[in-house]
């Protein structure tokens, strides 16, 4: 099938290229130049496992290509809209800008029949609004809303075989049948092979995403909750979380006691669905997110206040390793990282900051000059006061504490993620510091 997809960013750039990969005719469209020169040669912009080798193979077989001009998406039967909605500014609504945008670009290029899918994460109520536009512009092409629930770090797998479609179709009944049909052909073989399928209408599909979210969030918040208390009376959160965990309606994942959540979605999507409710007049139903964020937010002072206080009251002239600046491994993606935000407060404090991450240098560089930085975790580590681990990659996991405690000044080790072998770091004569841990 011919399809587009509008938006290359991190949904657009790996849903076109698994669409491709499943066989579909397939043309993306951006605005930004450099991003579609990058994807037309086949490279990936962003770090993200597994894309540049479905890029490289859909690119070379001609099933894939990447315009910045809208007119390029005519002729396609089913047109992706997987543009970003980013918090707006001094408001914690989504930003709808480009979604709108992207609408109104493509709708002189729709022909009667076509389907207009959107994917981006959107306030509920938008595909109402888009639907109305579309049959304004008497193009006689819908609309449907078609949720994407992918992960960075595994987003290829997950676009290709997910856990779940969800199609939210228009009301009017033919109009119905016939976006099914040909979400249906788009999607044949995750259905073959038994990916399961919510059919359901605009609102509902547009509210799984936002509920979706806001119950991980919740649940990551939920463990930090109790690393709190677990600080006030020496639990182990860890413990804790394997033991409520094993119960099956609860279930041990999304239950890692750290740093918290950031990234491109989770942060922004919870205020984003606090900002629609309270326009609906049901803010109090998701009162509760506002604490979800304030306690994921207090964990990142926790990490900072810990290294303060494991330094003697002050980090000002002390030199502090950070290992890791992505939100989270597998990722190269800095938005609204915790461990970026703890890096940078450090620096704030007067602490030398050299923060090392096997992907998310350049971004972070980028945003934050005055930070340095290390591409040997083992020049972070050399001469350190502190160190402080804040994205859980393997190579700082599986850090051998004996080497590093040969490079470092102090044996202090603040693990913002829970995630390093303490007892073995202890007998290699660190004080070790974990959240929500004795
Ligand atoms: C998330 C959703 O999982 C995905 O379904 C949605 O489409 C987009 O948002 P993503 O942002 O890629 O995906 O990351 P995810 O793996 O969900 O992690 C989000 C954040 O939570 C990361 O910062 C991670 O470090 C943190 N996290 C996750 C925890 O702090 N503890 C956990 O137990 C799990």
């Amino acid at each position: 099938m011919k399809l587009s997809v509008i938006g290359c960013g991190y949904l657009g750039a790996v849903h076109a290229a698994a669409m491709a990969e499943l066989g579909h005719d397939v043309i993306g469209i951006d605005v930004d130049q450099s991003r579609i020169d990058a994807l037309s040669a086949g490279k990936a912009p962003f770090f993200e496992p597994g894309l540049p080798d479905i890029l490289a193979s859909a690119t070379a077989s001609g099933r894939l290509r990447f315009s910045t001009r809208m007119e390029d998406a005519a002729g396609s039967r089913v047109h992706f809209i997987a543009v970003g909605t980013p918090q707006k500014r001094g408001s914690y609504a989504a930003d709808l800008t480009s979604v709108n945008g992207a609408l109104d670009a493509l709708i002189p290029f729709l022909n009667a029949g076509d389907l207009v899918v959107g994917k981006s994460t959107v306030p509920v109520g938008t595909a109402t609004n888009l639907a109305a536009a579309v049959a304004a512009s008497g193009t006689g092409a819908s609309l449907a809303w078609n949720p994407e629930f992918l992960r960075e770090g595994f987003a290829v797998k997950d676009t290709i075989s997910p856990d779940r479609l969800v199609y939210g179709l228009p009301p009017a009944e033919a109009e119905a049948v016939s976006a099914k049909a040909l979400l249906d052909a788009v999607y044949r073989s995750a259905l073959d092979a038994g990916t399961p399928l919510i059919v359901t209408d605009y609102a509902t599909s547009e509210l799984v995403k936002a509920s979706a979210n806001a119950f991980l969030a919740t649940k990551i918040s939920f463990i930090n909750a109790m690393a709190e208390i677990a600080e006030a009376t020496g639990a182990d959160v860890t413990q804790l979380a394997d033991a409520i965990g094993l119960d099956p309606r609860i279930g041990r994942r999304f239950l890692g006691a750290g740093v918290g959540f950031g990234g491109g979605c989770l942060p922004k999507d919870i205020r984003a669905f606090t900002a629609r409710a309270e326009e609906l007049g049901r803010g109090e139903s998701v009162a509760f997110l506002k604490e979800v964020d304030a306690i994921n937010l207090r964990r990142r002072q926790r990490v900072v206040d810990l290294t303060v206080e494991s330094l003697g009251g002050s980090v000002n002239g002390k030199k502090v390793a950070v290992l890791g600046l992505a939100f989270k491994p597998f990722s190269d993606d800095i938005r609204d990282s915790p461990a970026l935000d703890v890096a940078v407060q450090l620096r704030g404090l007067g602490a030398t900051v050299v923060a090392t991450d096997p992907h998310a240098i350049e971004n972070s560089r980028r945003i934050h000059p005055q930070l340095e930085y290390a591409v040997e975790p083992a020049d972070a580590l050399a001469n350190a006061d502190a160190v402080v681990l804040v994205t859980e990659w393997d190579q700082f996991r599986h850090m051998d504490p004996v080497w590093a405690g040969n490079l470092v000044r102090d044996r202090i080790v603040i693990d913002g993620r829970n995630c390093l072998d303490a007892p073995a770091w202890r007998a290699a004569g660190w004080t070790y510091r974990g959240l929500g841990k004795p």
